[in-house]
């Protein structure tokens, strides 16, 4: 089983911004501890960041025949990139849309979400729990 975990622009400065909302953890932590959790369910982690909207869709592109699942937090992509809705679309790969923080209960905007409907899930406000329980989704799926 691989699975692999796309963080899009800004999750790059995850514990120094806005750590009320982000928490302090930082996003090499946050994935050393999904790493620990996956290596103990014999599952192997392929983690990506970057601030590029190409560069992301190139990765879910490259992913297709690769891996058995996707965690992908596109940041504020999320919002309007009916790009990054494409490239997952197009892939076929199940997906699990993660958002550190409660996007329902922030600012309007962050309220939609133009990747939601082509993802098995949305997990939203669990902080970096988020990502562990993404996986646990797509294991779980992976096995039945
Ligand atoms: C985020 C929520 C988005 O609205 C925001 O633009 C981010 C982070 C989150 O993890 O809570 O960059 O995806």
């Amino acid at each position: 089983m691989k699975l692999l975990v796309i963080n899009g622009p800004n999750l790059n400065l995850t514990g120094i911004r806005k750590p009320e909302i982000y928490g302090t953890d930082t996003l090499d932590t946050i994935m050393s501890e999904l790493q620990a959790y996956l290596s103990s369910c014999n599952a192997e982690l392929y983690a990506f960041q970057s601030n590029h909207e190409g560069e992301l869709i190139d990765i879910i592109q490259s992913a297709i025949g690769e891996v058995d699942g996707i965690i992908i937090n596109p940041g504020a992509y999320t919002h309007y990139s009916f790009a990054i809705r494409d490239a997952i679309e197009a892939c076929a790969i199940p997906t699990v849309e993660v958002h550190l923080s409660d996007i329902n209960n922030r600012e309007e905007f962050r309220r939609i979400s133009v990747i939601k409907d082509v993802c098995i899930a949305q997990i939203s406000g669990m902080g970096k729990q988020g990502y562990i329980e993404a996986a646990k989704l797509l294991l779980s799926r992976a096995m039945n």
